[in-house]
């Protein structure tokens, strides 16, 4: 099956094949090279919750490859009138050739992968997962580190409700990194999530410190506090701006650290950070289009070129 749901539908293999394939098509994605791939092709973006940059990187890589998009959101359809998920992705089985579904319920790209016929990319399910976002995190680490082998990477934030570092922890640890989770107590990474990690053999160690586990970082992957996600507003204003990294910060990094975070930030990145050599979440932003052409393509049957020219 070709659906990308959690991050255990990609073998290592697979995900190192589609990260050369992402490095090929970076001149594609940037519009260098006319590489029409997915012509005749149509990508249904099924957004039932905000979003910027999955939503717009996916648009790009399908149509940098020649194909085309049909653009959903819960705004203006007929889920408004009580429409349910069911019945709005039999519509698109029959509209498009695959599907890229955010949903503020987890698991609700599991249930339209079963209800559907083409391959489902899960965008984001609530809480829960987001393996299109993992796949950029890790072209960007190896774009940065020339590798995914044994990092020592630090994870900061919400990683109760953070759907990224869900997936990205598990993916990180299959290519033996070292994690340090640093959270409040109140936003911990899930208990089940932390001891599969640990039975995944994963070095794993969880502190409310972020300077102590800042000089011996490789990547700093900073979250945004899930505001959406707590059940009320005095819980959030508790943990509001807890960790925040400035440029200042950098003097006790390592030669070439890397601060990452999927965005949109709150008040976790100073903007004085944005110059310097460490940030690199914009590219990780870019980063998104190159390796969601990969992934449309893996999904497709498509096979890229050995040599983009
Ligand atoms: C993230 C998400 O939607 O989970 N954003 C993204 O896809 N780049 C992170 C967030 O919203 O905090």
């Amino acid at each position: 099956m070709s659906d990308v749901v959690t991050m255990d539908d990609l073998t290592n293999k697979e995900i190192v094949s589609i990260l050369d394939d992402a490095e090929r098509l970076v001149p594609v994605a940037k519009g260098d090279v006319p590489l029409p791939l997915l012509e005749g092709k149509v990508l249904a973006n099924m957004f039932f919750e905000n979003s910027t940059r999955t939503r717009m990187s996916f648009e790009a890589a399908m149509k940098r490859l020649g194909g085309s998009v049909l653009n959903f959101t819960s705004v203006g359809t007929s889920v408004a009138k009580g429409e349910t998920l069911f019945d709005t992705m039999q519509m698109v089985d029959g509209y498009a050739d695959v599907a890229a579904i955010r949903h503020p319920q987890q698991g609700a790209a599991q249930y339209s992968a079963d209800a559907v016929g083409i391959p489902i990319l899960n965008a984001g399910d609530g809480a829960g997962n987001h393996p299109t976002q993992t796949m950029l995190d890790l072209f960007t680490i190896r774009e940065a580190h020339g590798t995914l082998e044994g990092l020592n990477v630090v994870l900061v934030g919400d990683l109760r409700y953070g759907r990224t570092v869900h997936s990205l922890s598990h993916a990180l640890v299959r290519f033996g990194a070292t994690l340090t989770l640093v959270s409040p107590e109140s936003l911990r990474m899930p208990e089940e999530i932390v001891s599969d990690l640990r039975e995944h053999g994963a070095d794993v160690t969880e502190t409310v410190n972020l300077d102590a586990a800042l000089p011996d970082a490789d990547v700093i992957y900073m979250t945004r506090i899930q505001k959406e996600r707590f059940p009320d507003d005095d819980e959030y204003s508790k943990v509001a701006g807890i960790y925040m990294l400035d440029s200042s910060d950098m003097a006790s990094a390592k030669n070439g650290m890397i601060v990452m975070h999927p965005l949109p930030r709150v008040s976790e990145l100073h903007p004085s950070l944005d110059s310097t050599e460490n940030a690199r979440y914009f590219q990780q932003a870019f980063n998104g289009v190159p390796t969601r052409m990969a992934l449309l393509c893996r999904c497709l049957g498509v096979k890229v070129p050995k040599k983009v020219k």
